[in-house]
């Protein structure tokens, strides 16, 4: 027993909603398990051996990475921690497939993985399908008791591996954007349709409100303790920011005007001569913006996608608004109220990602998971459309460093003026 299994343990409390306490645990496992599993595959499917080994950018893995990776992580932590016996898949492959996890010993280079032509996407494969056996023979056999501690570690793999399908979108699609001939992850694909309904304002009064995750049912450590807010009075919006309004920005000479920028926004939009969101490119006089199905045609009615922070603070800016803080966001949401909280694009406010009062990281390698990084990094709410079916919250704390615009990120505008 190390550090690592007695800080899962408590990492965090059981479900009931989801993994019942009746003798089907094992069975309930089973199928959680193999269905996100299988999603992982399932988003893997229409990539090449050659798609899998791309990194096109530090801040992006390759999608045979992404596979590997999640796969070590139920290999470290469940069965080598938990599972009486268990032997590494191949030697090498902690130290290959380990992320950031410094107590669980030394990494590749973050920056190189896109170098690993070996193991093959095959290797990978086989790789899954071993740790996929020994996971689902080691529910089977395991002590009930056993079954109930180890339930919020598999939880916590669960959910990290959704994390890293919703990479998968994010980072391919950074890598076929590199290519003259843009290719079509799924040609099919279509980007979400927007919500219009209810008034465009929400109004929230002042009051005290709950905040964070209260509940015992999953969530990750950031989104407790629980606590309460002064929130308000402020007005939210109801809609997304489109990309008519950004194109308005834009032709308002929004990119250029350093008076809405924050210094160090604008020197991001300078350095990288930003004109327009990310992906975004001017053919013929029109706006085409590189998506999952190829490039297409900017929709003016959609949400606009793939702003940084920067981005987003200067379009408040000009707006003659504010982003909201993550708070006024979750009370909001919380009253389900906003329209398109979850699944179209994750929502940039301007809470700093930190931590909640009294939080503290747990020990142990797991403690390394979101505690460490609460520094520079700002708070995004809701869920994109990348994001996996059942992985949303209303109190999902997501953050990313301010200048990144691969993820699917937009914003919706806070008013004071109340
Ligand atoms: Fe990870």
């Amino acid at each position: 027993m190390t550090q690592t299994a007695s800080a899962a343990a408590k990492f965090p409390p059981p479900a009931p909603s989801r993994f019942s306490e009746s003798g089907s645990l094992a069975q309930d496992l089973v199928e959680a398990y193999l269905a996100v599993r299988s999603e992982t595959e399932r988003r893997a499917a229409p990539l090449s051996a050659e798609d899998q080994l791309i990194q096109s950018m530090p801040d992006a893995s390759p999608a045979k990475w992404h596979r590997a990776h999640t796969t070590w992580f139920f290999e470290q932590f469940l069965l080598g921690e938990h599972c009486a016996g268990y032997q590494p898949f191949h030697p090498d492959y902690a130290f290959l497939f380990n992320s950031y996890y410094v107590s669980a010993g030394p990494r590749h280079a973050r920056h190189r993985r896109g170098d690993l032509t070996r193991p093959a996407a095959a290797d990978i494969t086989a790789y899954r399908r071993h740790v996929d056996a020994a996971v689902v023979k080691f529910f089977r056999s395991a002590e009930h008791d056993t079954l109930m501690r180890i339930t919020p570690l598999v939880e916590v793999g669960l959910n990290h591996e959704q994390q890293h399908q919703e990479l998968m979108f994010t980072d391919i699609l950074h890598a076929f954007a590199q290519n003259p001939i843009p290719p079509a992850y799924d040609p099919a694909w279509q980007f979400p349709a927007s919500t219009r309904k209810g008034e465009d304002w929400l109004t929230l009064n002042e009051g005290i409100y709950a905040i964070g995750h209260a509940e015992e049912s999953f969530h990750f450590d950031n989104e407790k303790p629980a606590h309460r807010a002064l929130v308000g009075p402020v007005k939210l919006a109801r809609n997304l920011v489109t990309n008519a309004e950004w194109l308005a920005f834009m032709q308002d000479g929004g990119y250029s005007n350093a008076t809405l920028w924050l210094m160090d926004g604008f020197a991001a939009a300078s350095k990288e001569q930003w004109q327009a969101p990310f992906y975004w490119r001017e053919i013929d006089g029109q706006w085409h913006i590189m998506t999952l199905a190829g490039l297409k045609p900017v929709d003016p009615a959609a949400a606009v996608c793939h702003v940084s922070y920067y981005e987003a603070d200067a379009f408040a800016r000009w707006s003659g608004k504010h982003l909201p803080t993550e708070m006024e966001w979750e009370v909001a949401a919380r009253a389900d109220q906003l329209n398109d909280a979850f699944g179209i694009v994750w929502q940039w406010t301007r809470s700093a990602y930190s931590p909640y009062p009294g939080y503290r990281a747990i020990e142990g390698a797991l403690g390394e998971y979101n505690g460490k990084f609460m520094v520079n990094q700002l708070v995004l709410r809701g869920s994109s459309l990348a994001t996996p079916e059942g992985h949303s919250r209303v109190t999902y704390r997501n953050f990313f460093y301010p200048h990144h615009r691969w993820q699917f990120t937009g914003l919706r505008l806070a008013d004071y003026s109340v």
